[in-house]
């Protein structure tokens, strides 16, 4: 029995601190093996940096996962070559920095990661659904599989659902940073979900200040945004398999930090 927990979206310094104090008791809960996080709004709400990357490996996350705002901090484009367990979408252009596939091992198990990038309202080199072959194949070996699809349009995720269905353990979406009611087990026992959500604060606009966005929205006039961190919450999946890269169950984690 392996279980994967996957955790959307982490957003600024909220998100983090969800993390920190949530991550250590979901992990006995849930006898967690693999945490894959999507980290692209680690740092200050968009994008990452070593310095978030780093404090998200050491709280135990196993794999970060990114998307269209991997490259907003150019201290992070080196640390994306050198360390192999950070991803960029596969789909980018092979001369932008990072790697799409990488494969984790704990207690004598192993779980292949693929991070893709959707093609609808997004800047990827080329199709999701045509280059996930190739990414597959660089994780072939892998116990498991876990395909993050941080994608803009449903439709989109949901065709990769099916297009990976009974050849991937999980496929996850993210992006949208609000979760979907849609979690379930394929016919071909892949693990599904169109969005996972966001890690952070529940009570801004997908992670911003809501009165920025308001604003924003009511004027039509440029405004800084800040991170919210009003009612942290943690948007996750544990997803559970007994069977070499098959899925038994996916389950939502939606859980406010306590008081
Ligand atoms: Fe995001
Ligand atoms: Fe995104």
């Amino acid at each position: 029995m392996t279980s994967i927990l996957f955790i959307g979206d982490v957003v600024g310094r909220t998100g983090r601190r969800v993390v920190r104090r949530l991550l250590p008791g979901l992990r006995e809960e849930l006898e967690v093996a693999f945490v894959v996080a999507n980290g692209e709004n680690a740092a200050g709400g968009i994008g990452i940096t070593p310095k978030e990357a780093e404090e998200l490996f050491a709280l135990g996350v196993d794999v970060i996962t990114l998307g269209n705002h991997t490259y907003r901090h150019r201290e992070v484009w080196p640390y994306l070559d050198r360390q192999p367990n950070i991803l960029r979408p596969a789909n980018f252009l092979r001369t932008q920095p990072g790697r799409g596939t990488c494969v984790v091992e704990r207690d004598g198990a192993s779980l292949g990661v693929v991070n893709l990038s959707g093609n609808l309202y997004m800047q990827a080199g080329s199709p999701a659904l045509v280059t996930v072959d190739d990414a597959l194949r660089e994780v072939e070996g892998a116990d498991h599989v876990l395909v993050d699809m941080h994608a803009e349009a449903t439709s989109e995720k949901v065709a990769l659902g099916w297009y990976l269905d009974g050849r991937v353990t999980a496929v996850v979406g993210t992006h949208t940073h609000v979760p979907t009611a849609d979690a379930r087990v394929l016919p071909g026992g892949t693990a599904y979900i169109t969005d996972v959500g966001m890690t952070g604060a529940r009570g801004g606009v997908i992670g911003v200040r809501r009165e920025q966005s308001i604003a924003v929205m009511r004027t039509h006039m440029p405004m800084r945004y800040d991170s919210s961190d009003e009612d942290p919450w943690i948007n996750a999946v544990l997803i559970r398999c007994s069977q070499r890269g098959r899925a038994d169950s996916i389950e939502q984690i939606l859980r406010p930090i306590p008081e």
